[in-house]
């Protein structure tokens, strides 16, 4: 099994490496280290340092025979692609049809697609399953659902058939620490917190406490990113054995508030986490919770690692090493 991890040294990219080469694959990563680290690579597996804008070494680099190829290298800040969208355009969209043409040029057949719950919107009904509508209220969202619609496309005229995964809020680090490496100014709730608790962030914004949940503050669906990994795995041997495409939401069906993950992460990293309640997000939904019923029944995937004890321990884990 010979697989290609474009984005193979980000955060939840180099997870997923892990988790090929646990099942015996030979991996090759493909990343330009523009968020992804040297650090999250792996001996075992190969490394080409590339951009998927260049088509050539795209192209190059996905000659060398794949059975499949993982697709993670993308932006992905929600509230940043409000401001900067051009960036989104060209890296998420362009980036993603260079990838298809060179697919479609060297014979690679089966594309694992990172997807988004921002792919939907603001919530019509909990929870979430994959016939809701979609209206993405941010363009990083809009950017993941032209690329589903144009996968679409991709496998009625090219053949190429593709798993895309909507992941819900990725959060924790691989259970057994073998992946340290640390996200360059994030914008998502669970590394703030350990920021904040390992000192290198002054305090938690908490913002809003007035939605209309029990607490008041916004409730998530966070998956452990250990989880999400071995669906990718599970999507791999779906296209094998299926020949078909899918489309499957990865989130763990319960929801999680700002403070029940901040009252975690207090209690296991025993610092006090400073935190202040600042206005609302613009764009923030008061809740969002997945059904991942059609993952479970396609692909026999199950969230293991996605209580809020894990997400916070196997975080903290990796980031009480640079407590101060
Ligand atoms: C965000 C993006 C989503 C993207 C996902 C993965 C938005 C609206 N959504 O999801 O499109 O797919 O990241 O990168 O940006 N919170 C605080 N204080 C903070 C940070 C977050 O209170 O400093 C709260 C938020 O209001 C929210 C929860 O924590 O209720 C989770 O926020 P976050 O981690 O940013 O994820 P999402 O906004 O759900």
């Amino acid at each position: 099994m010979r697989i290609l991890i474009l984005g193979g040294a980000g955060y939840i990219g180099s997870h997923v490496v892990r988790e090929f080469l646990d099942n015996g694959a030979e991996v090759t990563v493909f990343d330009n280290l523009s968020s992804g680290l040297r650090e999250n690579l792996f001996p075992e597996a190969a490394f080409v340092h590339g951009s998927i804008l260049d088509y050539d070494s795209l192209r190059r680099a996905m000659s060398e025979g794949f059975d499949a190829m993982v697709h993670l290298a993308a932006f992905k800040a929600a509230g940043e692609s409000m401001i900067a969208p051009e960036k989104y355009s060209v890296n998420n969209i362009s980036g993603t049809i260079n990838i298809l043409n060179a697919a479609a040029e060297t014979g690679i057949r089966r594309f694992i697609f990172s997807s988004s719950a921002a792919v939907y919107g603001e919530p019509e009904y909990l929870p979430i399953d994959e016939n809701h509508p979609l209206n993405p209220e941010n363009y990083y969202g809009f950017t993941k659902l032209e690329i589903e619609r144009i996968l679409s496309w991709y496998d009625q005229l090219k053949e190429i058939k593709f798993a895309a995964l909507r992941y819900f809020n990725a959060a924790g680090y691989d259970p057994t620490g073998r992946i340290t490496g640390l996200e360059q100014n994030p914008a998502n709730l669970l590394p703030i917190i350990m920021e904040v608790a390992a000192g290198t962030r002054p305090a938690l914004s908490i913002f809003g406490d007035d939605y209309n949940t029990p607490d008041g503050t916004g409730i998530r669906d966070y998956v452990h990113v250990s989880d999400l990994a071995a669906a990718h795995y599970q999507a791999f041997r779906y296209l094998e054995a299926k020949n078909t495409s899918l489309t499957v939401n990865l989130g763990s069906e319960s929801g999680l508030s700002v403070r029940e993950i901040l009252d975690t992460a207090r209690r296991i990293t025993g610092k006090e986490i400073p935190a202040r309640v600042a206005p609302r997000r613009p764009g923030d939904p008061a809740k969002l919770v997945a059904s991942s019923r059609l993952a479970r029944e396609r692909l026999g995937w199950k969230a293991l690692h996605s209580d809020v004890e894990s997400l916070a321990a196997t975080s903290w884990q990796v980031y009480k090493s640079a407590d101060a």
